[in-house]
């Protein structure tokens, strides 16, 4: 719960998007890899796997409406935003199979394991590729205002019933 905290309680006023797409980044890769170490049908395992998805979920939500959809609406940024969106579809499929996996199975890690690779592979791209391409063709403004906007949504999907998504 403290890595969840210590993200929503900072002050991102004067953030790029970047900086602050990887502060989600961080705890993705931190709660991912505590999560593969869990092991059957223990309170850990059903703790982390929580912020796991409520992080991802409102991450995703966010950055796709707050970073790749205005780059999506330019051609340099067309490519990278649908490769993207189409591994944010591939985590939620993973998300999605574990919540139908009884904890105790003993499919469950590896499907998390092949989950902490997808986040860890998706999060490299995105921060020593995506980034970089985005980084021209947003300009500085852009940068900060998407940032705001970003950390806004984050925040009210963090807080959000998932299952009330429809
Ligand atoms: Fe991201
Ligand atoms: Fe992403």
């Amino acid at each position: 719960m403290a890595v969840i905290k210590k993200v929503k309680t900072k002050n991102d006023t004067s953030k790029n998007i970047f900086e602050i797409l990887r502060e989600s980044h961080e705890v993705q890769r931190d709660l991912s890899e505590k999560l593969i170490k869990t092991s059957g049908d223990s309170e850990e395992r059903r703790h982390l796997f929580t912020l796991l998805k409520n992080e991802l979920f409102a991450h995703a939500v966010a950055e796709d409406r707050y970073f790749y959809i205005p780059l999506m609406m330019t051609d340099a940024g067309l490519n990278i935003t649908r490769h993207a969106l189409s591994e944010h579809h591939e985590m939620d499929e993973l998300l999605e199979q574990l919540s139908q996996t009884e904890f105790s199975n003993p499919g469950w890690l590896s499907i998390a394991k092949k989950l902490s690779d997808t986040v860890h592979h998706h999060l490299k791209e995105e921060e020593h590729s995506f980034f970089q391409q985005a980084g021209k063709i947003l300009d500085e403004k852009q940068k900060e205002k998407l940032a705001k906007q970003y950390h806004a949504e984050y925040i009210k999907y963090l807080e959000k019933e998932k299952d009330a998504l429809s």
